[in-house]
């Protein structure tokens, strides 16, 4: 099934719209603040640029993920000699970001075709840049309006189409595109091959689905008389497995999501995505995530609060008051090792090496064998320095007046954070 790559159909509104272009500004300078929230009371703190940017002329935004270009147009207009940097990879997005290129002229976009992941990469063979070069990233994470509703997609199973659900597939855009499509893995190919307790572990990791296993079970099952070929019938199969709606919610929606994210393994590349843009942003540079569920919420949340110094490790800190050496961040630290490593057994076993090496070190304190520096009372034991600062103490939600606009955003987070001086951290989360 072929069909015409299309760039006027694409239609998409964008989220968190005003939130985005507020932090995606780059700072120059940041004050902490603390204010009182408008009728709570709430006391609420962070860090405020004190000094508006002045000079836009030489920014170079990146738009990690184009879609239908709502982002990149509102940064052009807000910045009206920047430039940004496109890159989606999905056929009809780059042909849209490449009709918005000429429209525009003066190289203010830049397409470039491909994932996000591998954006160092696609920087330097593309457009011959490489290092800190960049003013400000954003990723809006996820599938787009447009994408969900082209049922020959296979992402949706409100209208019938292939299982296939690759964001750049060969099969519906033509061989041309074969170099970036993700492999031969569609989501028909899982359904179809893979073992039942792999399926509902796909299931239940990237679609947090509670009922995975009857899932699996069902769809097995079904693949014994004929083989699941469309998204029709796969949804069919699920709600005979997963048994009834709860609310308006259909029962295959957590398992239309985790194959979703399997078949392009969109986790990984939100990972990789971070780090590429740790590497990219430039001193003053802001990083802005907008994420729709829990699981990329986290990633990023985990990648700020390492990049940050939030968690940094567990160290010694002396407390004046007691006169005592203690450790320091212990429950903070716990949570980012237990993102780190596969089992809480295996996190258990560094965490108690951990204790130990502290608990030895602290023994040379007391003893006088080593000096502890409290001015650099961070807890630091690894001599890193934090690379991002966190702008946005909690995730930023739309406001009713865009959930009852868009019902798109109801899930939406933004966090967003300033690059520092100090070398990218490479931290895994
Ligand atoms: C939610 S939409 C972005 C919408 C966009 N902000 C707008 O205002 O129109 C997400 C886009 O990211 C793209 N995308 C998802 N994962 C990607 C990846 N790993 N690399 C490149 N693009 C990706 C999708 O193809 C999709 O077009």
């Amino acid at each position: 099934m072929t069909s015409p790559i299309t760039a006027a159909a694409f239609s998409h509104t964008p989220v968190l719209l005003q939130e985005c272009l507020h932090y995606i500004s780059p700072i120059t300078a940041l004050k902490p603040f603390v204010t009182r929230g408008a009728g709570t009371g709430r006391r609420r703190q962070g860090l405020a640029p004190t000094t508006p940017a002045k000079d836009t002329s030489a920014y170079t935004f990146v738009d990690a993920t184009f879609g239908g270009g709502g982002y990149t147009k509102a940064i052009l207009e807000r910045f009206p000699s920047a430039r940004v940097i496109a890159i989606d990879q999905d056929p009809a997005a780059f042909k849209e970001a490449e009709a918005l290129a000429l429209k525009i002229g003066g190289d203010r976009v830049l397409p470039v075709r491909g994932k996000f992941g591998d954006m160092v990469a696609l920087l330097e063979k593309e457009l011959g840049l490489k290092g800190p070069c960049i003013d400000g990233v954003v990723f809006d994470i996820g599938v787009s309006s447009y994408q969900i509703d082209q049922g020959y997609r296979g992402f949706s199973f409100r209208t019938d189409g292939p299982l296939d659900m690759r964001m750049c597939s060969d099969k519906v855009h033509g061989p041309k595109y074969d170099l970036l499509a993700n492999s031969s893995l569609t989501a028909e190919h899982i359904v179809n091959t893979f073992s039942e307790p792999d399926l509902a572990n796909i299931i239940y990791e990237n679609g947090d689905e509670k009922k995975s296993r009857r899932i699996a079970r069902a769809i097995v099952k079904a693949r014994q008389a004929e083989s699941i070929k469309t998204t029709k019938q796969l949804a069919d199969i699920v709600l005979k497995g997963a048994g009834k709606y709860v609310g308006a919610i259909h029962p295959a929606t957590r398992t239309f999501q985790a194959l979703r994210i399997y078949v392009n393994d969109e986790l990984n590349q939100f990972r990789q995505g971070l780090l590429a843009a740790e590497t990219l942003l430039k001193p003053s540079g802001t990083l802005v995530g907008v994420t729709f569920h829990s699981l990329e919420d986290t990633i990023l949340k985990n990648f700020l609060r390492t990049t940050s110094g939030a968690t940094i490790g567990l160290g010694l800190r002396y407390y004046k008051e007691k006169g005592r050496y203690g450790y320091q961040g212990i429950e903070r630290y716990r949570n980012r090792r237990i993102s780190e490593v596969s089992s809480i057994a295996a996190m258990e076993k560094l965490y108690q090496q951990d204790i130990e090496r502290l608990e030895e070190r602290r023994k040379e304190l007391e003893e006088g064998r080593e000096v502890f520096d409290v001015s650099k009372n961070q807890g630091d034991e690894e001599g890193m320095k934090p690379s991002f600062q966190i702008l946005t103490k909690k995730s930023v939600a739309p406001s009713d007046e865009e959930v009852e606009r868009n019902v798109r955003a109801r899930s939406a987070k933004l966090r967003a954070a300033v690059r520092t001086e100090s070398e990218p951290m490479g931290a895994t989360v």
